[in-house]
């Protein structure tokens, strides 16, 4: 979204939103050209240099970053844990990328711990900025690669059915791919393990912006899929109330499902929960004729959640998923830096139809694990998006994505709050309202209420 691209021009891919879905067609046939060789491109960023900077471990986002880098013809400067940074001293995401981007690196490259991390990144550096992951939250390229090896596997992305399956909760490479593929129309069924469900912010946002309906099918559908029973293929809902996760229910019939994504146990994010029979891709499963055109799929790392005997299965497209990595990384960095340039337009921003909210120091993410609740509460004031017309306000994090109800909203000019729906709102200014969540946090503040106004 317009978010990422700063006063600079400089673009930066924080979430899968930074780029327009024809921007990501342009990027796949660069990266098309650079897959056939490789080896031929050390002239297209010669002289420039990345830098990775990983507060968790990697293997392929990492290394398939410094190796693209590398086939262009840069340099490569590595952090590859916080623990060989100063991070482990305490400093700041906003005061590292101000000292690496620039005289130190012309792109960066940032994974961290924290949902929204990637975004303080973005806005303190002073090069364009690469989320290589943030906490749950988002992992755009990861996204590119996924979306990549299906085009190339199924020829298009319009339309496909796809079925996200294991812990939705946590895993930020189903959240970006959620989007990407809401915006192809792609149909989309959510399976998640018991718990683990997709969280509701994603699926607010995948209504709101996609039409896409919102539903949750039954992890023990999976199996399913294989039986001979084509009763059981259709994917039951785990509530009377919902089908699935389809953009198009007349479109339920897993006898169109392309792809199965099958995502491990984050447990580096879990509190320590155990996960009894967590879902498994087996070769017994993938001898169902219904699955003879799916293609299965996995960020990876994988622990149990596929089977080793599928890897051979020319189904199985997980290491594909990783190899394009390189060339995919190619293309994505050879625009942010200008090597290349995309025939297609920019993205209209989702928030162009919102507001931006004065900075609201009084509002706090209610994610925990928001950066702005980690490492920027000591300097990040609150930044939240504003949509218009709604009723209640509805403030989202701009790092997180997390929502928070504003119910009450007060001038800072006369430090005075009324609720929402009070006829005096209208007339304070755009820019000089102040939103709360309640009269108490407003008059916290230091603003004061009018007479009887309690919202
Ligand atoms: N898919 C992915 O992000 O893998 P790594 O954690 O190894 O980078």
């Amino acid at each position: 979204m317009s978010a990422c691209m700063d006063s600079s021009g400089k673009r930066d891919l924080v979430s899968i939103d930074d780029l327009s879905s024809n921007e990501i067609m342009a990027l796949f046939r660069h990266a098309d050209e650079f897959r056939e060789d490789l080896r031929a491109w050390s002239h297209v960023c010669r002289g420039s240099i990345m830098a990775t900077l990983f507060m968790e471990p990697s293997t392929r986002t990492r290394l398939s970053f410094e190796s693209a880098m590398l086939r262009l013809g840069g340099g490569v400067i590595s952090a590859a844990d916080a623990q060989s940074t100063s991070f482990s001293k305490g400093e700041s995401m906003a005061d590292t990328v101000r000292v690496v981007g620039g005289a130190y690196a012309d792109i960066v490259v940032v994974r961290h711990p924290q949902d929204g991390a990637a975004r303080v990144a973005a806005q303190y550096a002073a090069v364009p900025v690469v989320n290589g992951g943030d906490g749950a939250h988002e992992h755009p390229t990861q996204t590119l690669c996924d979306l990549y090896t299906l085009w190339r596997e199924k020829g298009e992305l319009e339309g496909l059915d796809v079925a996200l399956c294991g812990d939705l909760r946590y895993s930020r490479t189903i959240h970006s791919f959620a989007y990407a593929l809401a915006r192809f129309r792609a149909n989309i069924i959510t399976m998640p393990y018991p718990g683990f469900e997709m969280p509701q912010y994603v699926l607010d946002r995948l209504a709101r912006e996609f039409g896409v309906s919102t539903a949750v099918a039954s992890v023990g559908d999976l199996s399913g899929l294989a039986s001979g029973d084509r009763g059981a293929a259709y994917l039951t809902a785990s509530k009377p109330h919902q089908l699935a996760l389809f953009t198009s229910l007349s479109k339920v019939d897993v006898d169109q499902i392309d792809a199965i994504y099958m995502t491990r146990a984050q447990r580096e994010r879990h509190a320590g929960e155990s996960l009894i029979d967590y879902p498994r891709i087996s070769r017994e499963m993938l001898k169902s004729e219904r699955l003879r055109d799916t293609r299965v799929m996995h960020p990876l790392p994988r622990v149990d959640e596929i089977d080793y005997d599928v890897d051979d299965d020319p189904r199985s497209v997980y290491f594909g998923q990783a190899a394009n990595g390189v060339p995919m990384r190619m293309a994505l960095m050879a625009f942010l830096l200008g090597a290349i340039e995309l025939d297609a337009e920019r993205p209209t921003s989702f928030a162009s139809d919102a507001g931006w909210c004065p900075p609201v120091q009084s509002v706090r993410c209610r994610n925990d694990r928001c950066v702005m609740n980690g490492e920027g509460a000591r300097y990040l004031p609150g930044d939240f998006r504003l949509f218009r017309d709604e009723s209640p306000p509805r403030l989202t994090c701009a790092f997180c994505g997390r929502e928070v109800l504003a119910p009450v909203v007060g001038s800072v000019q006369t430090r005075r709050f009324h609720g929402h729906d009070h006829p005096l709102v209208r007339r304070i200014k755009v820019e000089n309202r102040a939103y709360f969540e309640s009269a108490e946090q407003a008059r916290v503040a230091g603003f004061r209420g009018d007479e009887g106004v309690e919202a």
